[in-house]
């Protein structure tokens, strides 16, 4: 039974699950605190996880119908994020596996999010190609095997989440953007404006989002947008996005000769983009997997779904695991 928590950005989330059984999977959202300011403040973030780890954790416990000594080992977002939100789930889990006397084991925010597919396909084969797709990442990862993982491109500027968010806050759409833009799209017309597709027919497999979104700032001046019809260009948006990311994603597979594609992140749920990778995939006989809705942005059941991996093949963190922001994949002990 592992407890898993993560705070690595908005999101205080805190999970009980054993051998891929959800228990309860608690998540206390900042998005309100957050959205008059049109995106997240990290001081906020950091503060207003203090405010709630403890009572997020024993919701987790309660609602799981179990109780904080059935609790065997204590898996938390260390690396990769938001320094000081990093911060106060690592020190709510050191807190409680030292307490408890149980082991206690740090996970990067990226294999968390590999894991949360793992989590709701487990019969999904290695090796496979992971598309981690977020507000604060685009990662390319050839996955050999559990836990082994080779990063093969990023974004070298903005994350498909953040030109999302930044978009839908420069149509007056609202934050997040993601979500707005997915529902307003599905009214609009995805042929209606030619964008550019960064990078689209590169062999480089890194990403770039922010010459997209500048050429829509520039294509629809704020006159514009009181004229043209938002679905539609939000449509287009989105349109040039998902192109960008099925066609890398389908191109990395074929290169590593890979059959399985693994989709995950926030930017996950998006239907357009399911239903693009679902198309492309069925003419190339590629097979791809997206976690369930609840498991697409930040949550703590894929941190105890990756927890349980480490644990099972001896990884542990001592008392002194601190947060890193940046720490590549592999780092995570
Ligand atoms: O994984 P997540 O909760 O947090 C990060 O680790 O960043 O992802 C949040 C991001 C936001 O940028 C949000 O706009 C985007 O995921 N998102 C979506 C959709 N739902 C959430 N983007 C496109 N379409 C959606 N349906
Ligand atoms: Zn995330």
């Amino acid at each position: 039974m592992i407890l898993g928590i993560e705070t690595s950005c908005d999101e205080t989330a805190a999970a009980l699950v054993d051998k891929g059984r959800v228990y309860s999977n608690v998540i206390a959202s900042q998005i309100g605190v957050h959205a008059k300011f049109g995106g997240i403040v990290p001081e906020v973030a950091s503060r207003k996880h203090v405010e709630a780890i403890g009572y997020t954790i024993k919701e987790a416990v309660e609602s799981s119908g179990k109780i904080l000594p059935d609790v065997e080992a204590v898996a938390v977002t260390s690396a990769y994020g938001l320094v000081g939100s990093l911060m106060v789930g690592v020190a709510a889990a050191k807190s409680l596996a030292y307490a408890l006397n149980v082991p206690l084991v740090g996970i990067h925010h990226i294999e968390g999010h590999i894991f949360a597919n793992i989590l709701s396909n487990p019969d999904m084969p290695v090796p496979h190609i992971c598309l981690t797709v977020s507000g604060g990442h685009t990662m390319l990862i050839y996955v050999s095997d559990l836990c082994r993982y080779e990063t093969l491109g990023n974004t070298l500027d903005d994350a498909a989440g953040e030109a999302f968010d930044k978009i839908a806050k420069f149509l007056g759409l609202g934050f997040p953007g993601g979500p707005v833009i997915d529902t307003l799209s599905a009214k609009g017309d995805r042929a209606a404006f030619n964008l550019p597709r960064p990078m689209h027919g590169s062999r480089n497999p890194d990403f770039s989002f922010s010459g997209l979104k500048t050429a829509v700032v520039n294509k629809f001046k704020t006159d514009d947008r009181n004229t043209l019809p938002l679905a539609d260009i939000a449509a287009s948006f989105q349109e040039a996005i998902v192109d960008v990311l099925v066609s890398k994603t389908v191109r990395a597979a074929e290169q590593r000769g890979v059959l399985t594609i693994s989709v995950t992140g926030g930017v996950s749920s998006n239907k357009r983009l399911r239903e693009s990778f679902s198309e492309v995939c069925r003419k190339k006989g590629i097979e791809v997997f997206f976690p369930s809705r609840e498991f697409c942005t930040d949550n703590a059941a894929m941190v105890a779904a990756a927890g349980a991996a480490r644990i099972e093949r001896g990884d542990r963190a001592g008392l002194d695991l601190n947060a890193v922001p940046n720490a590549p994949l592999n780092s995570a002990k």
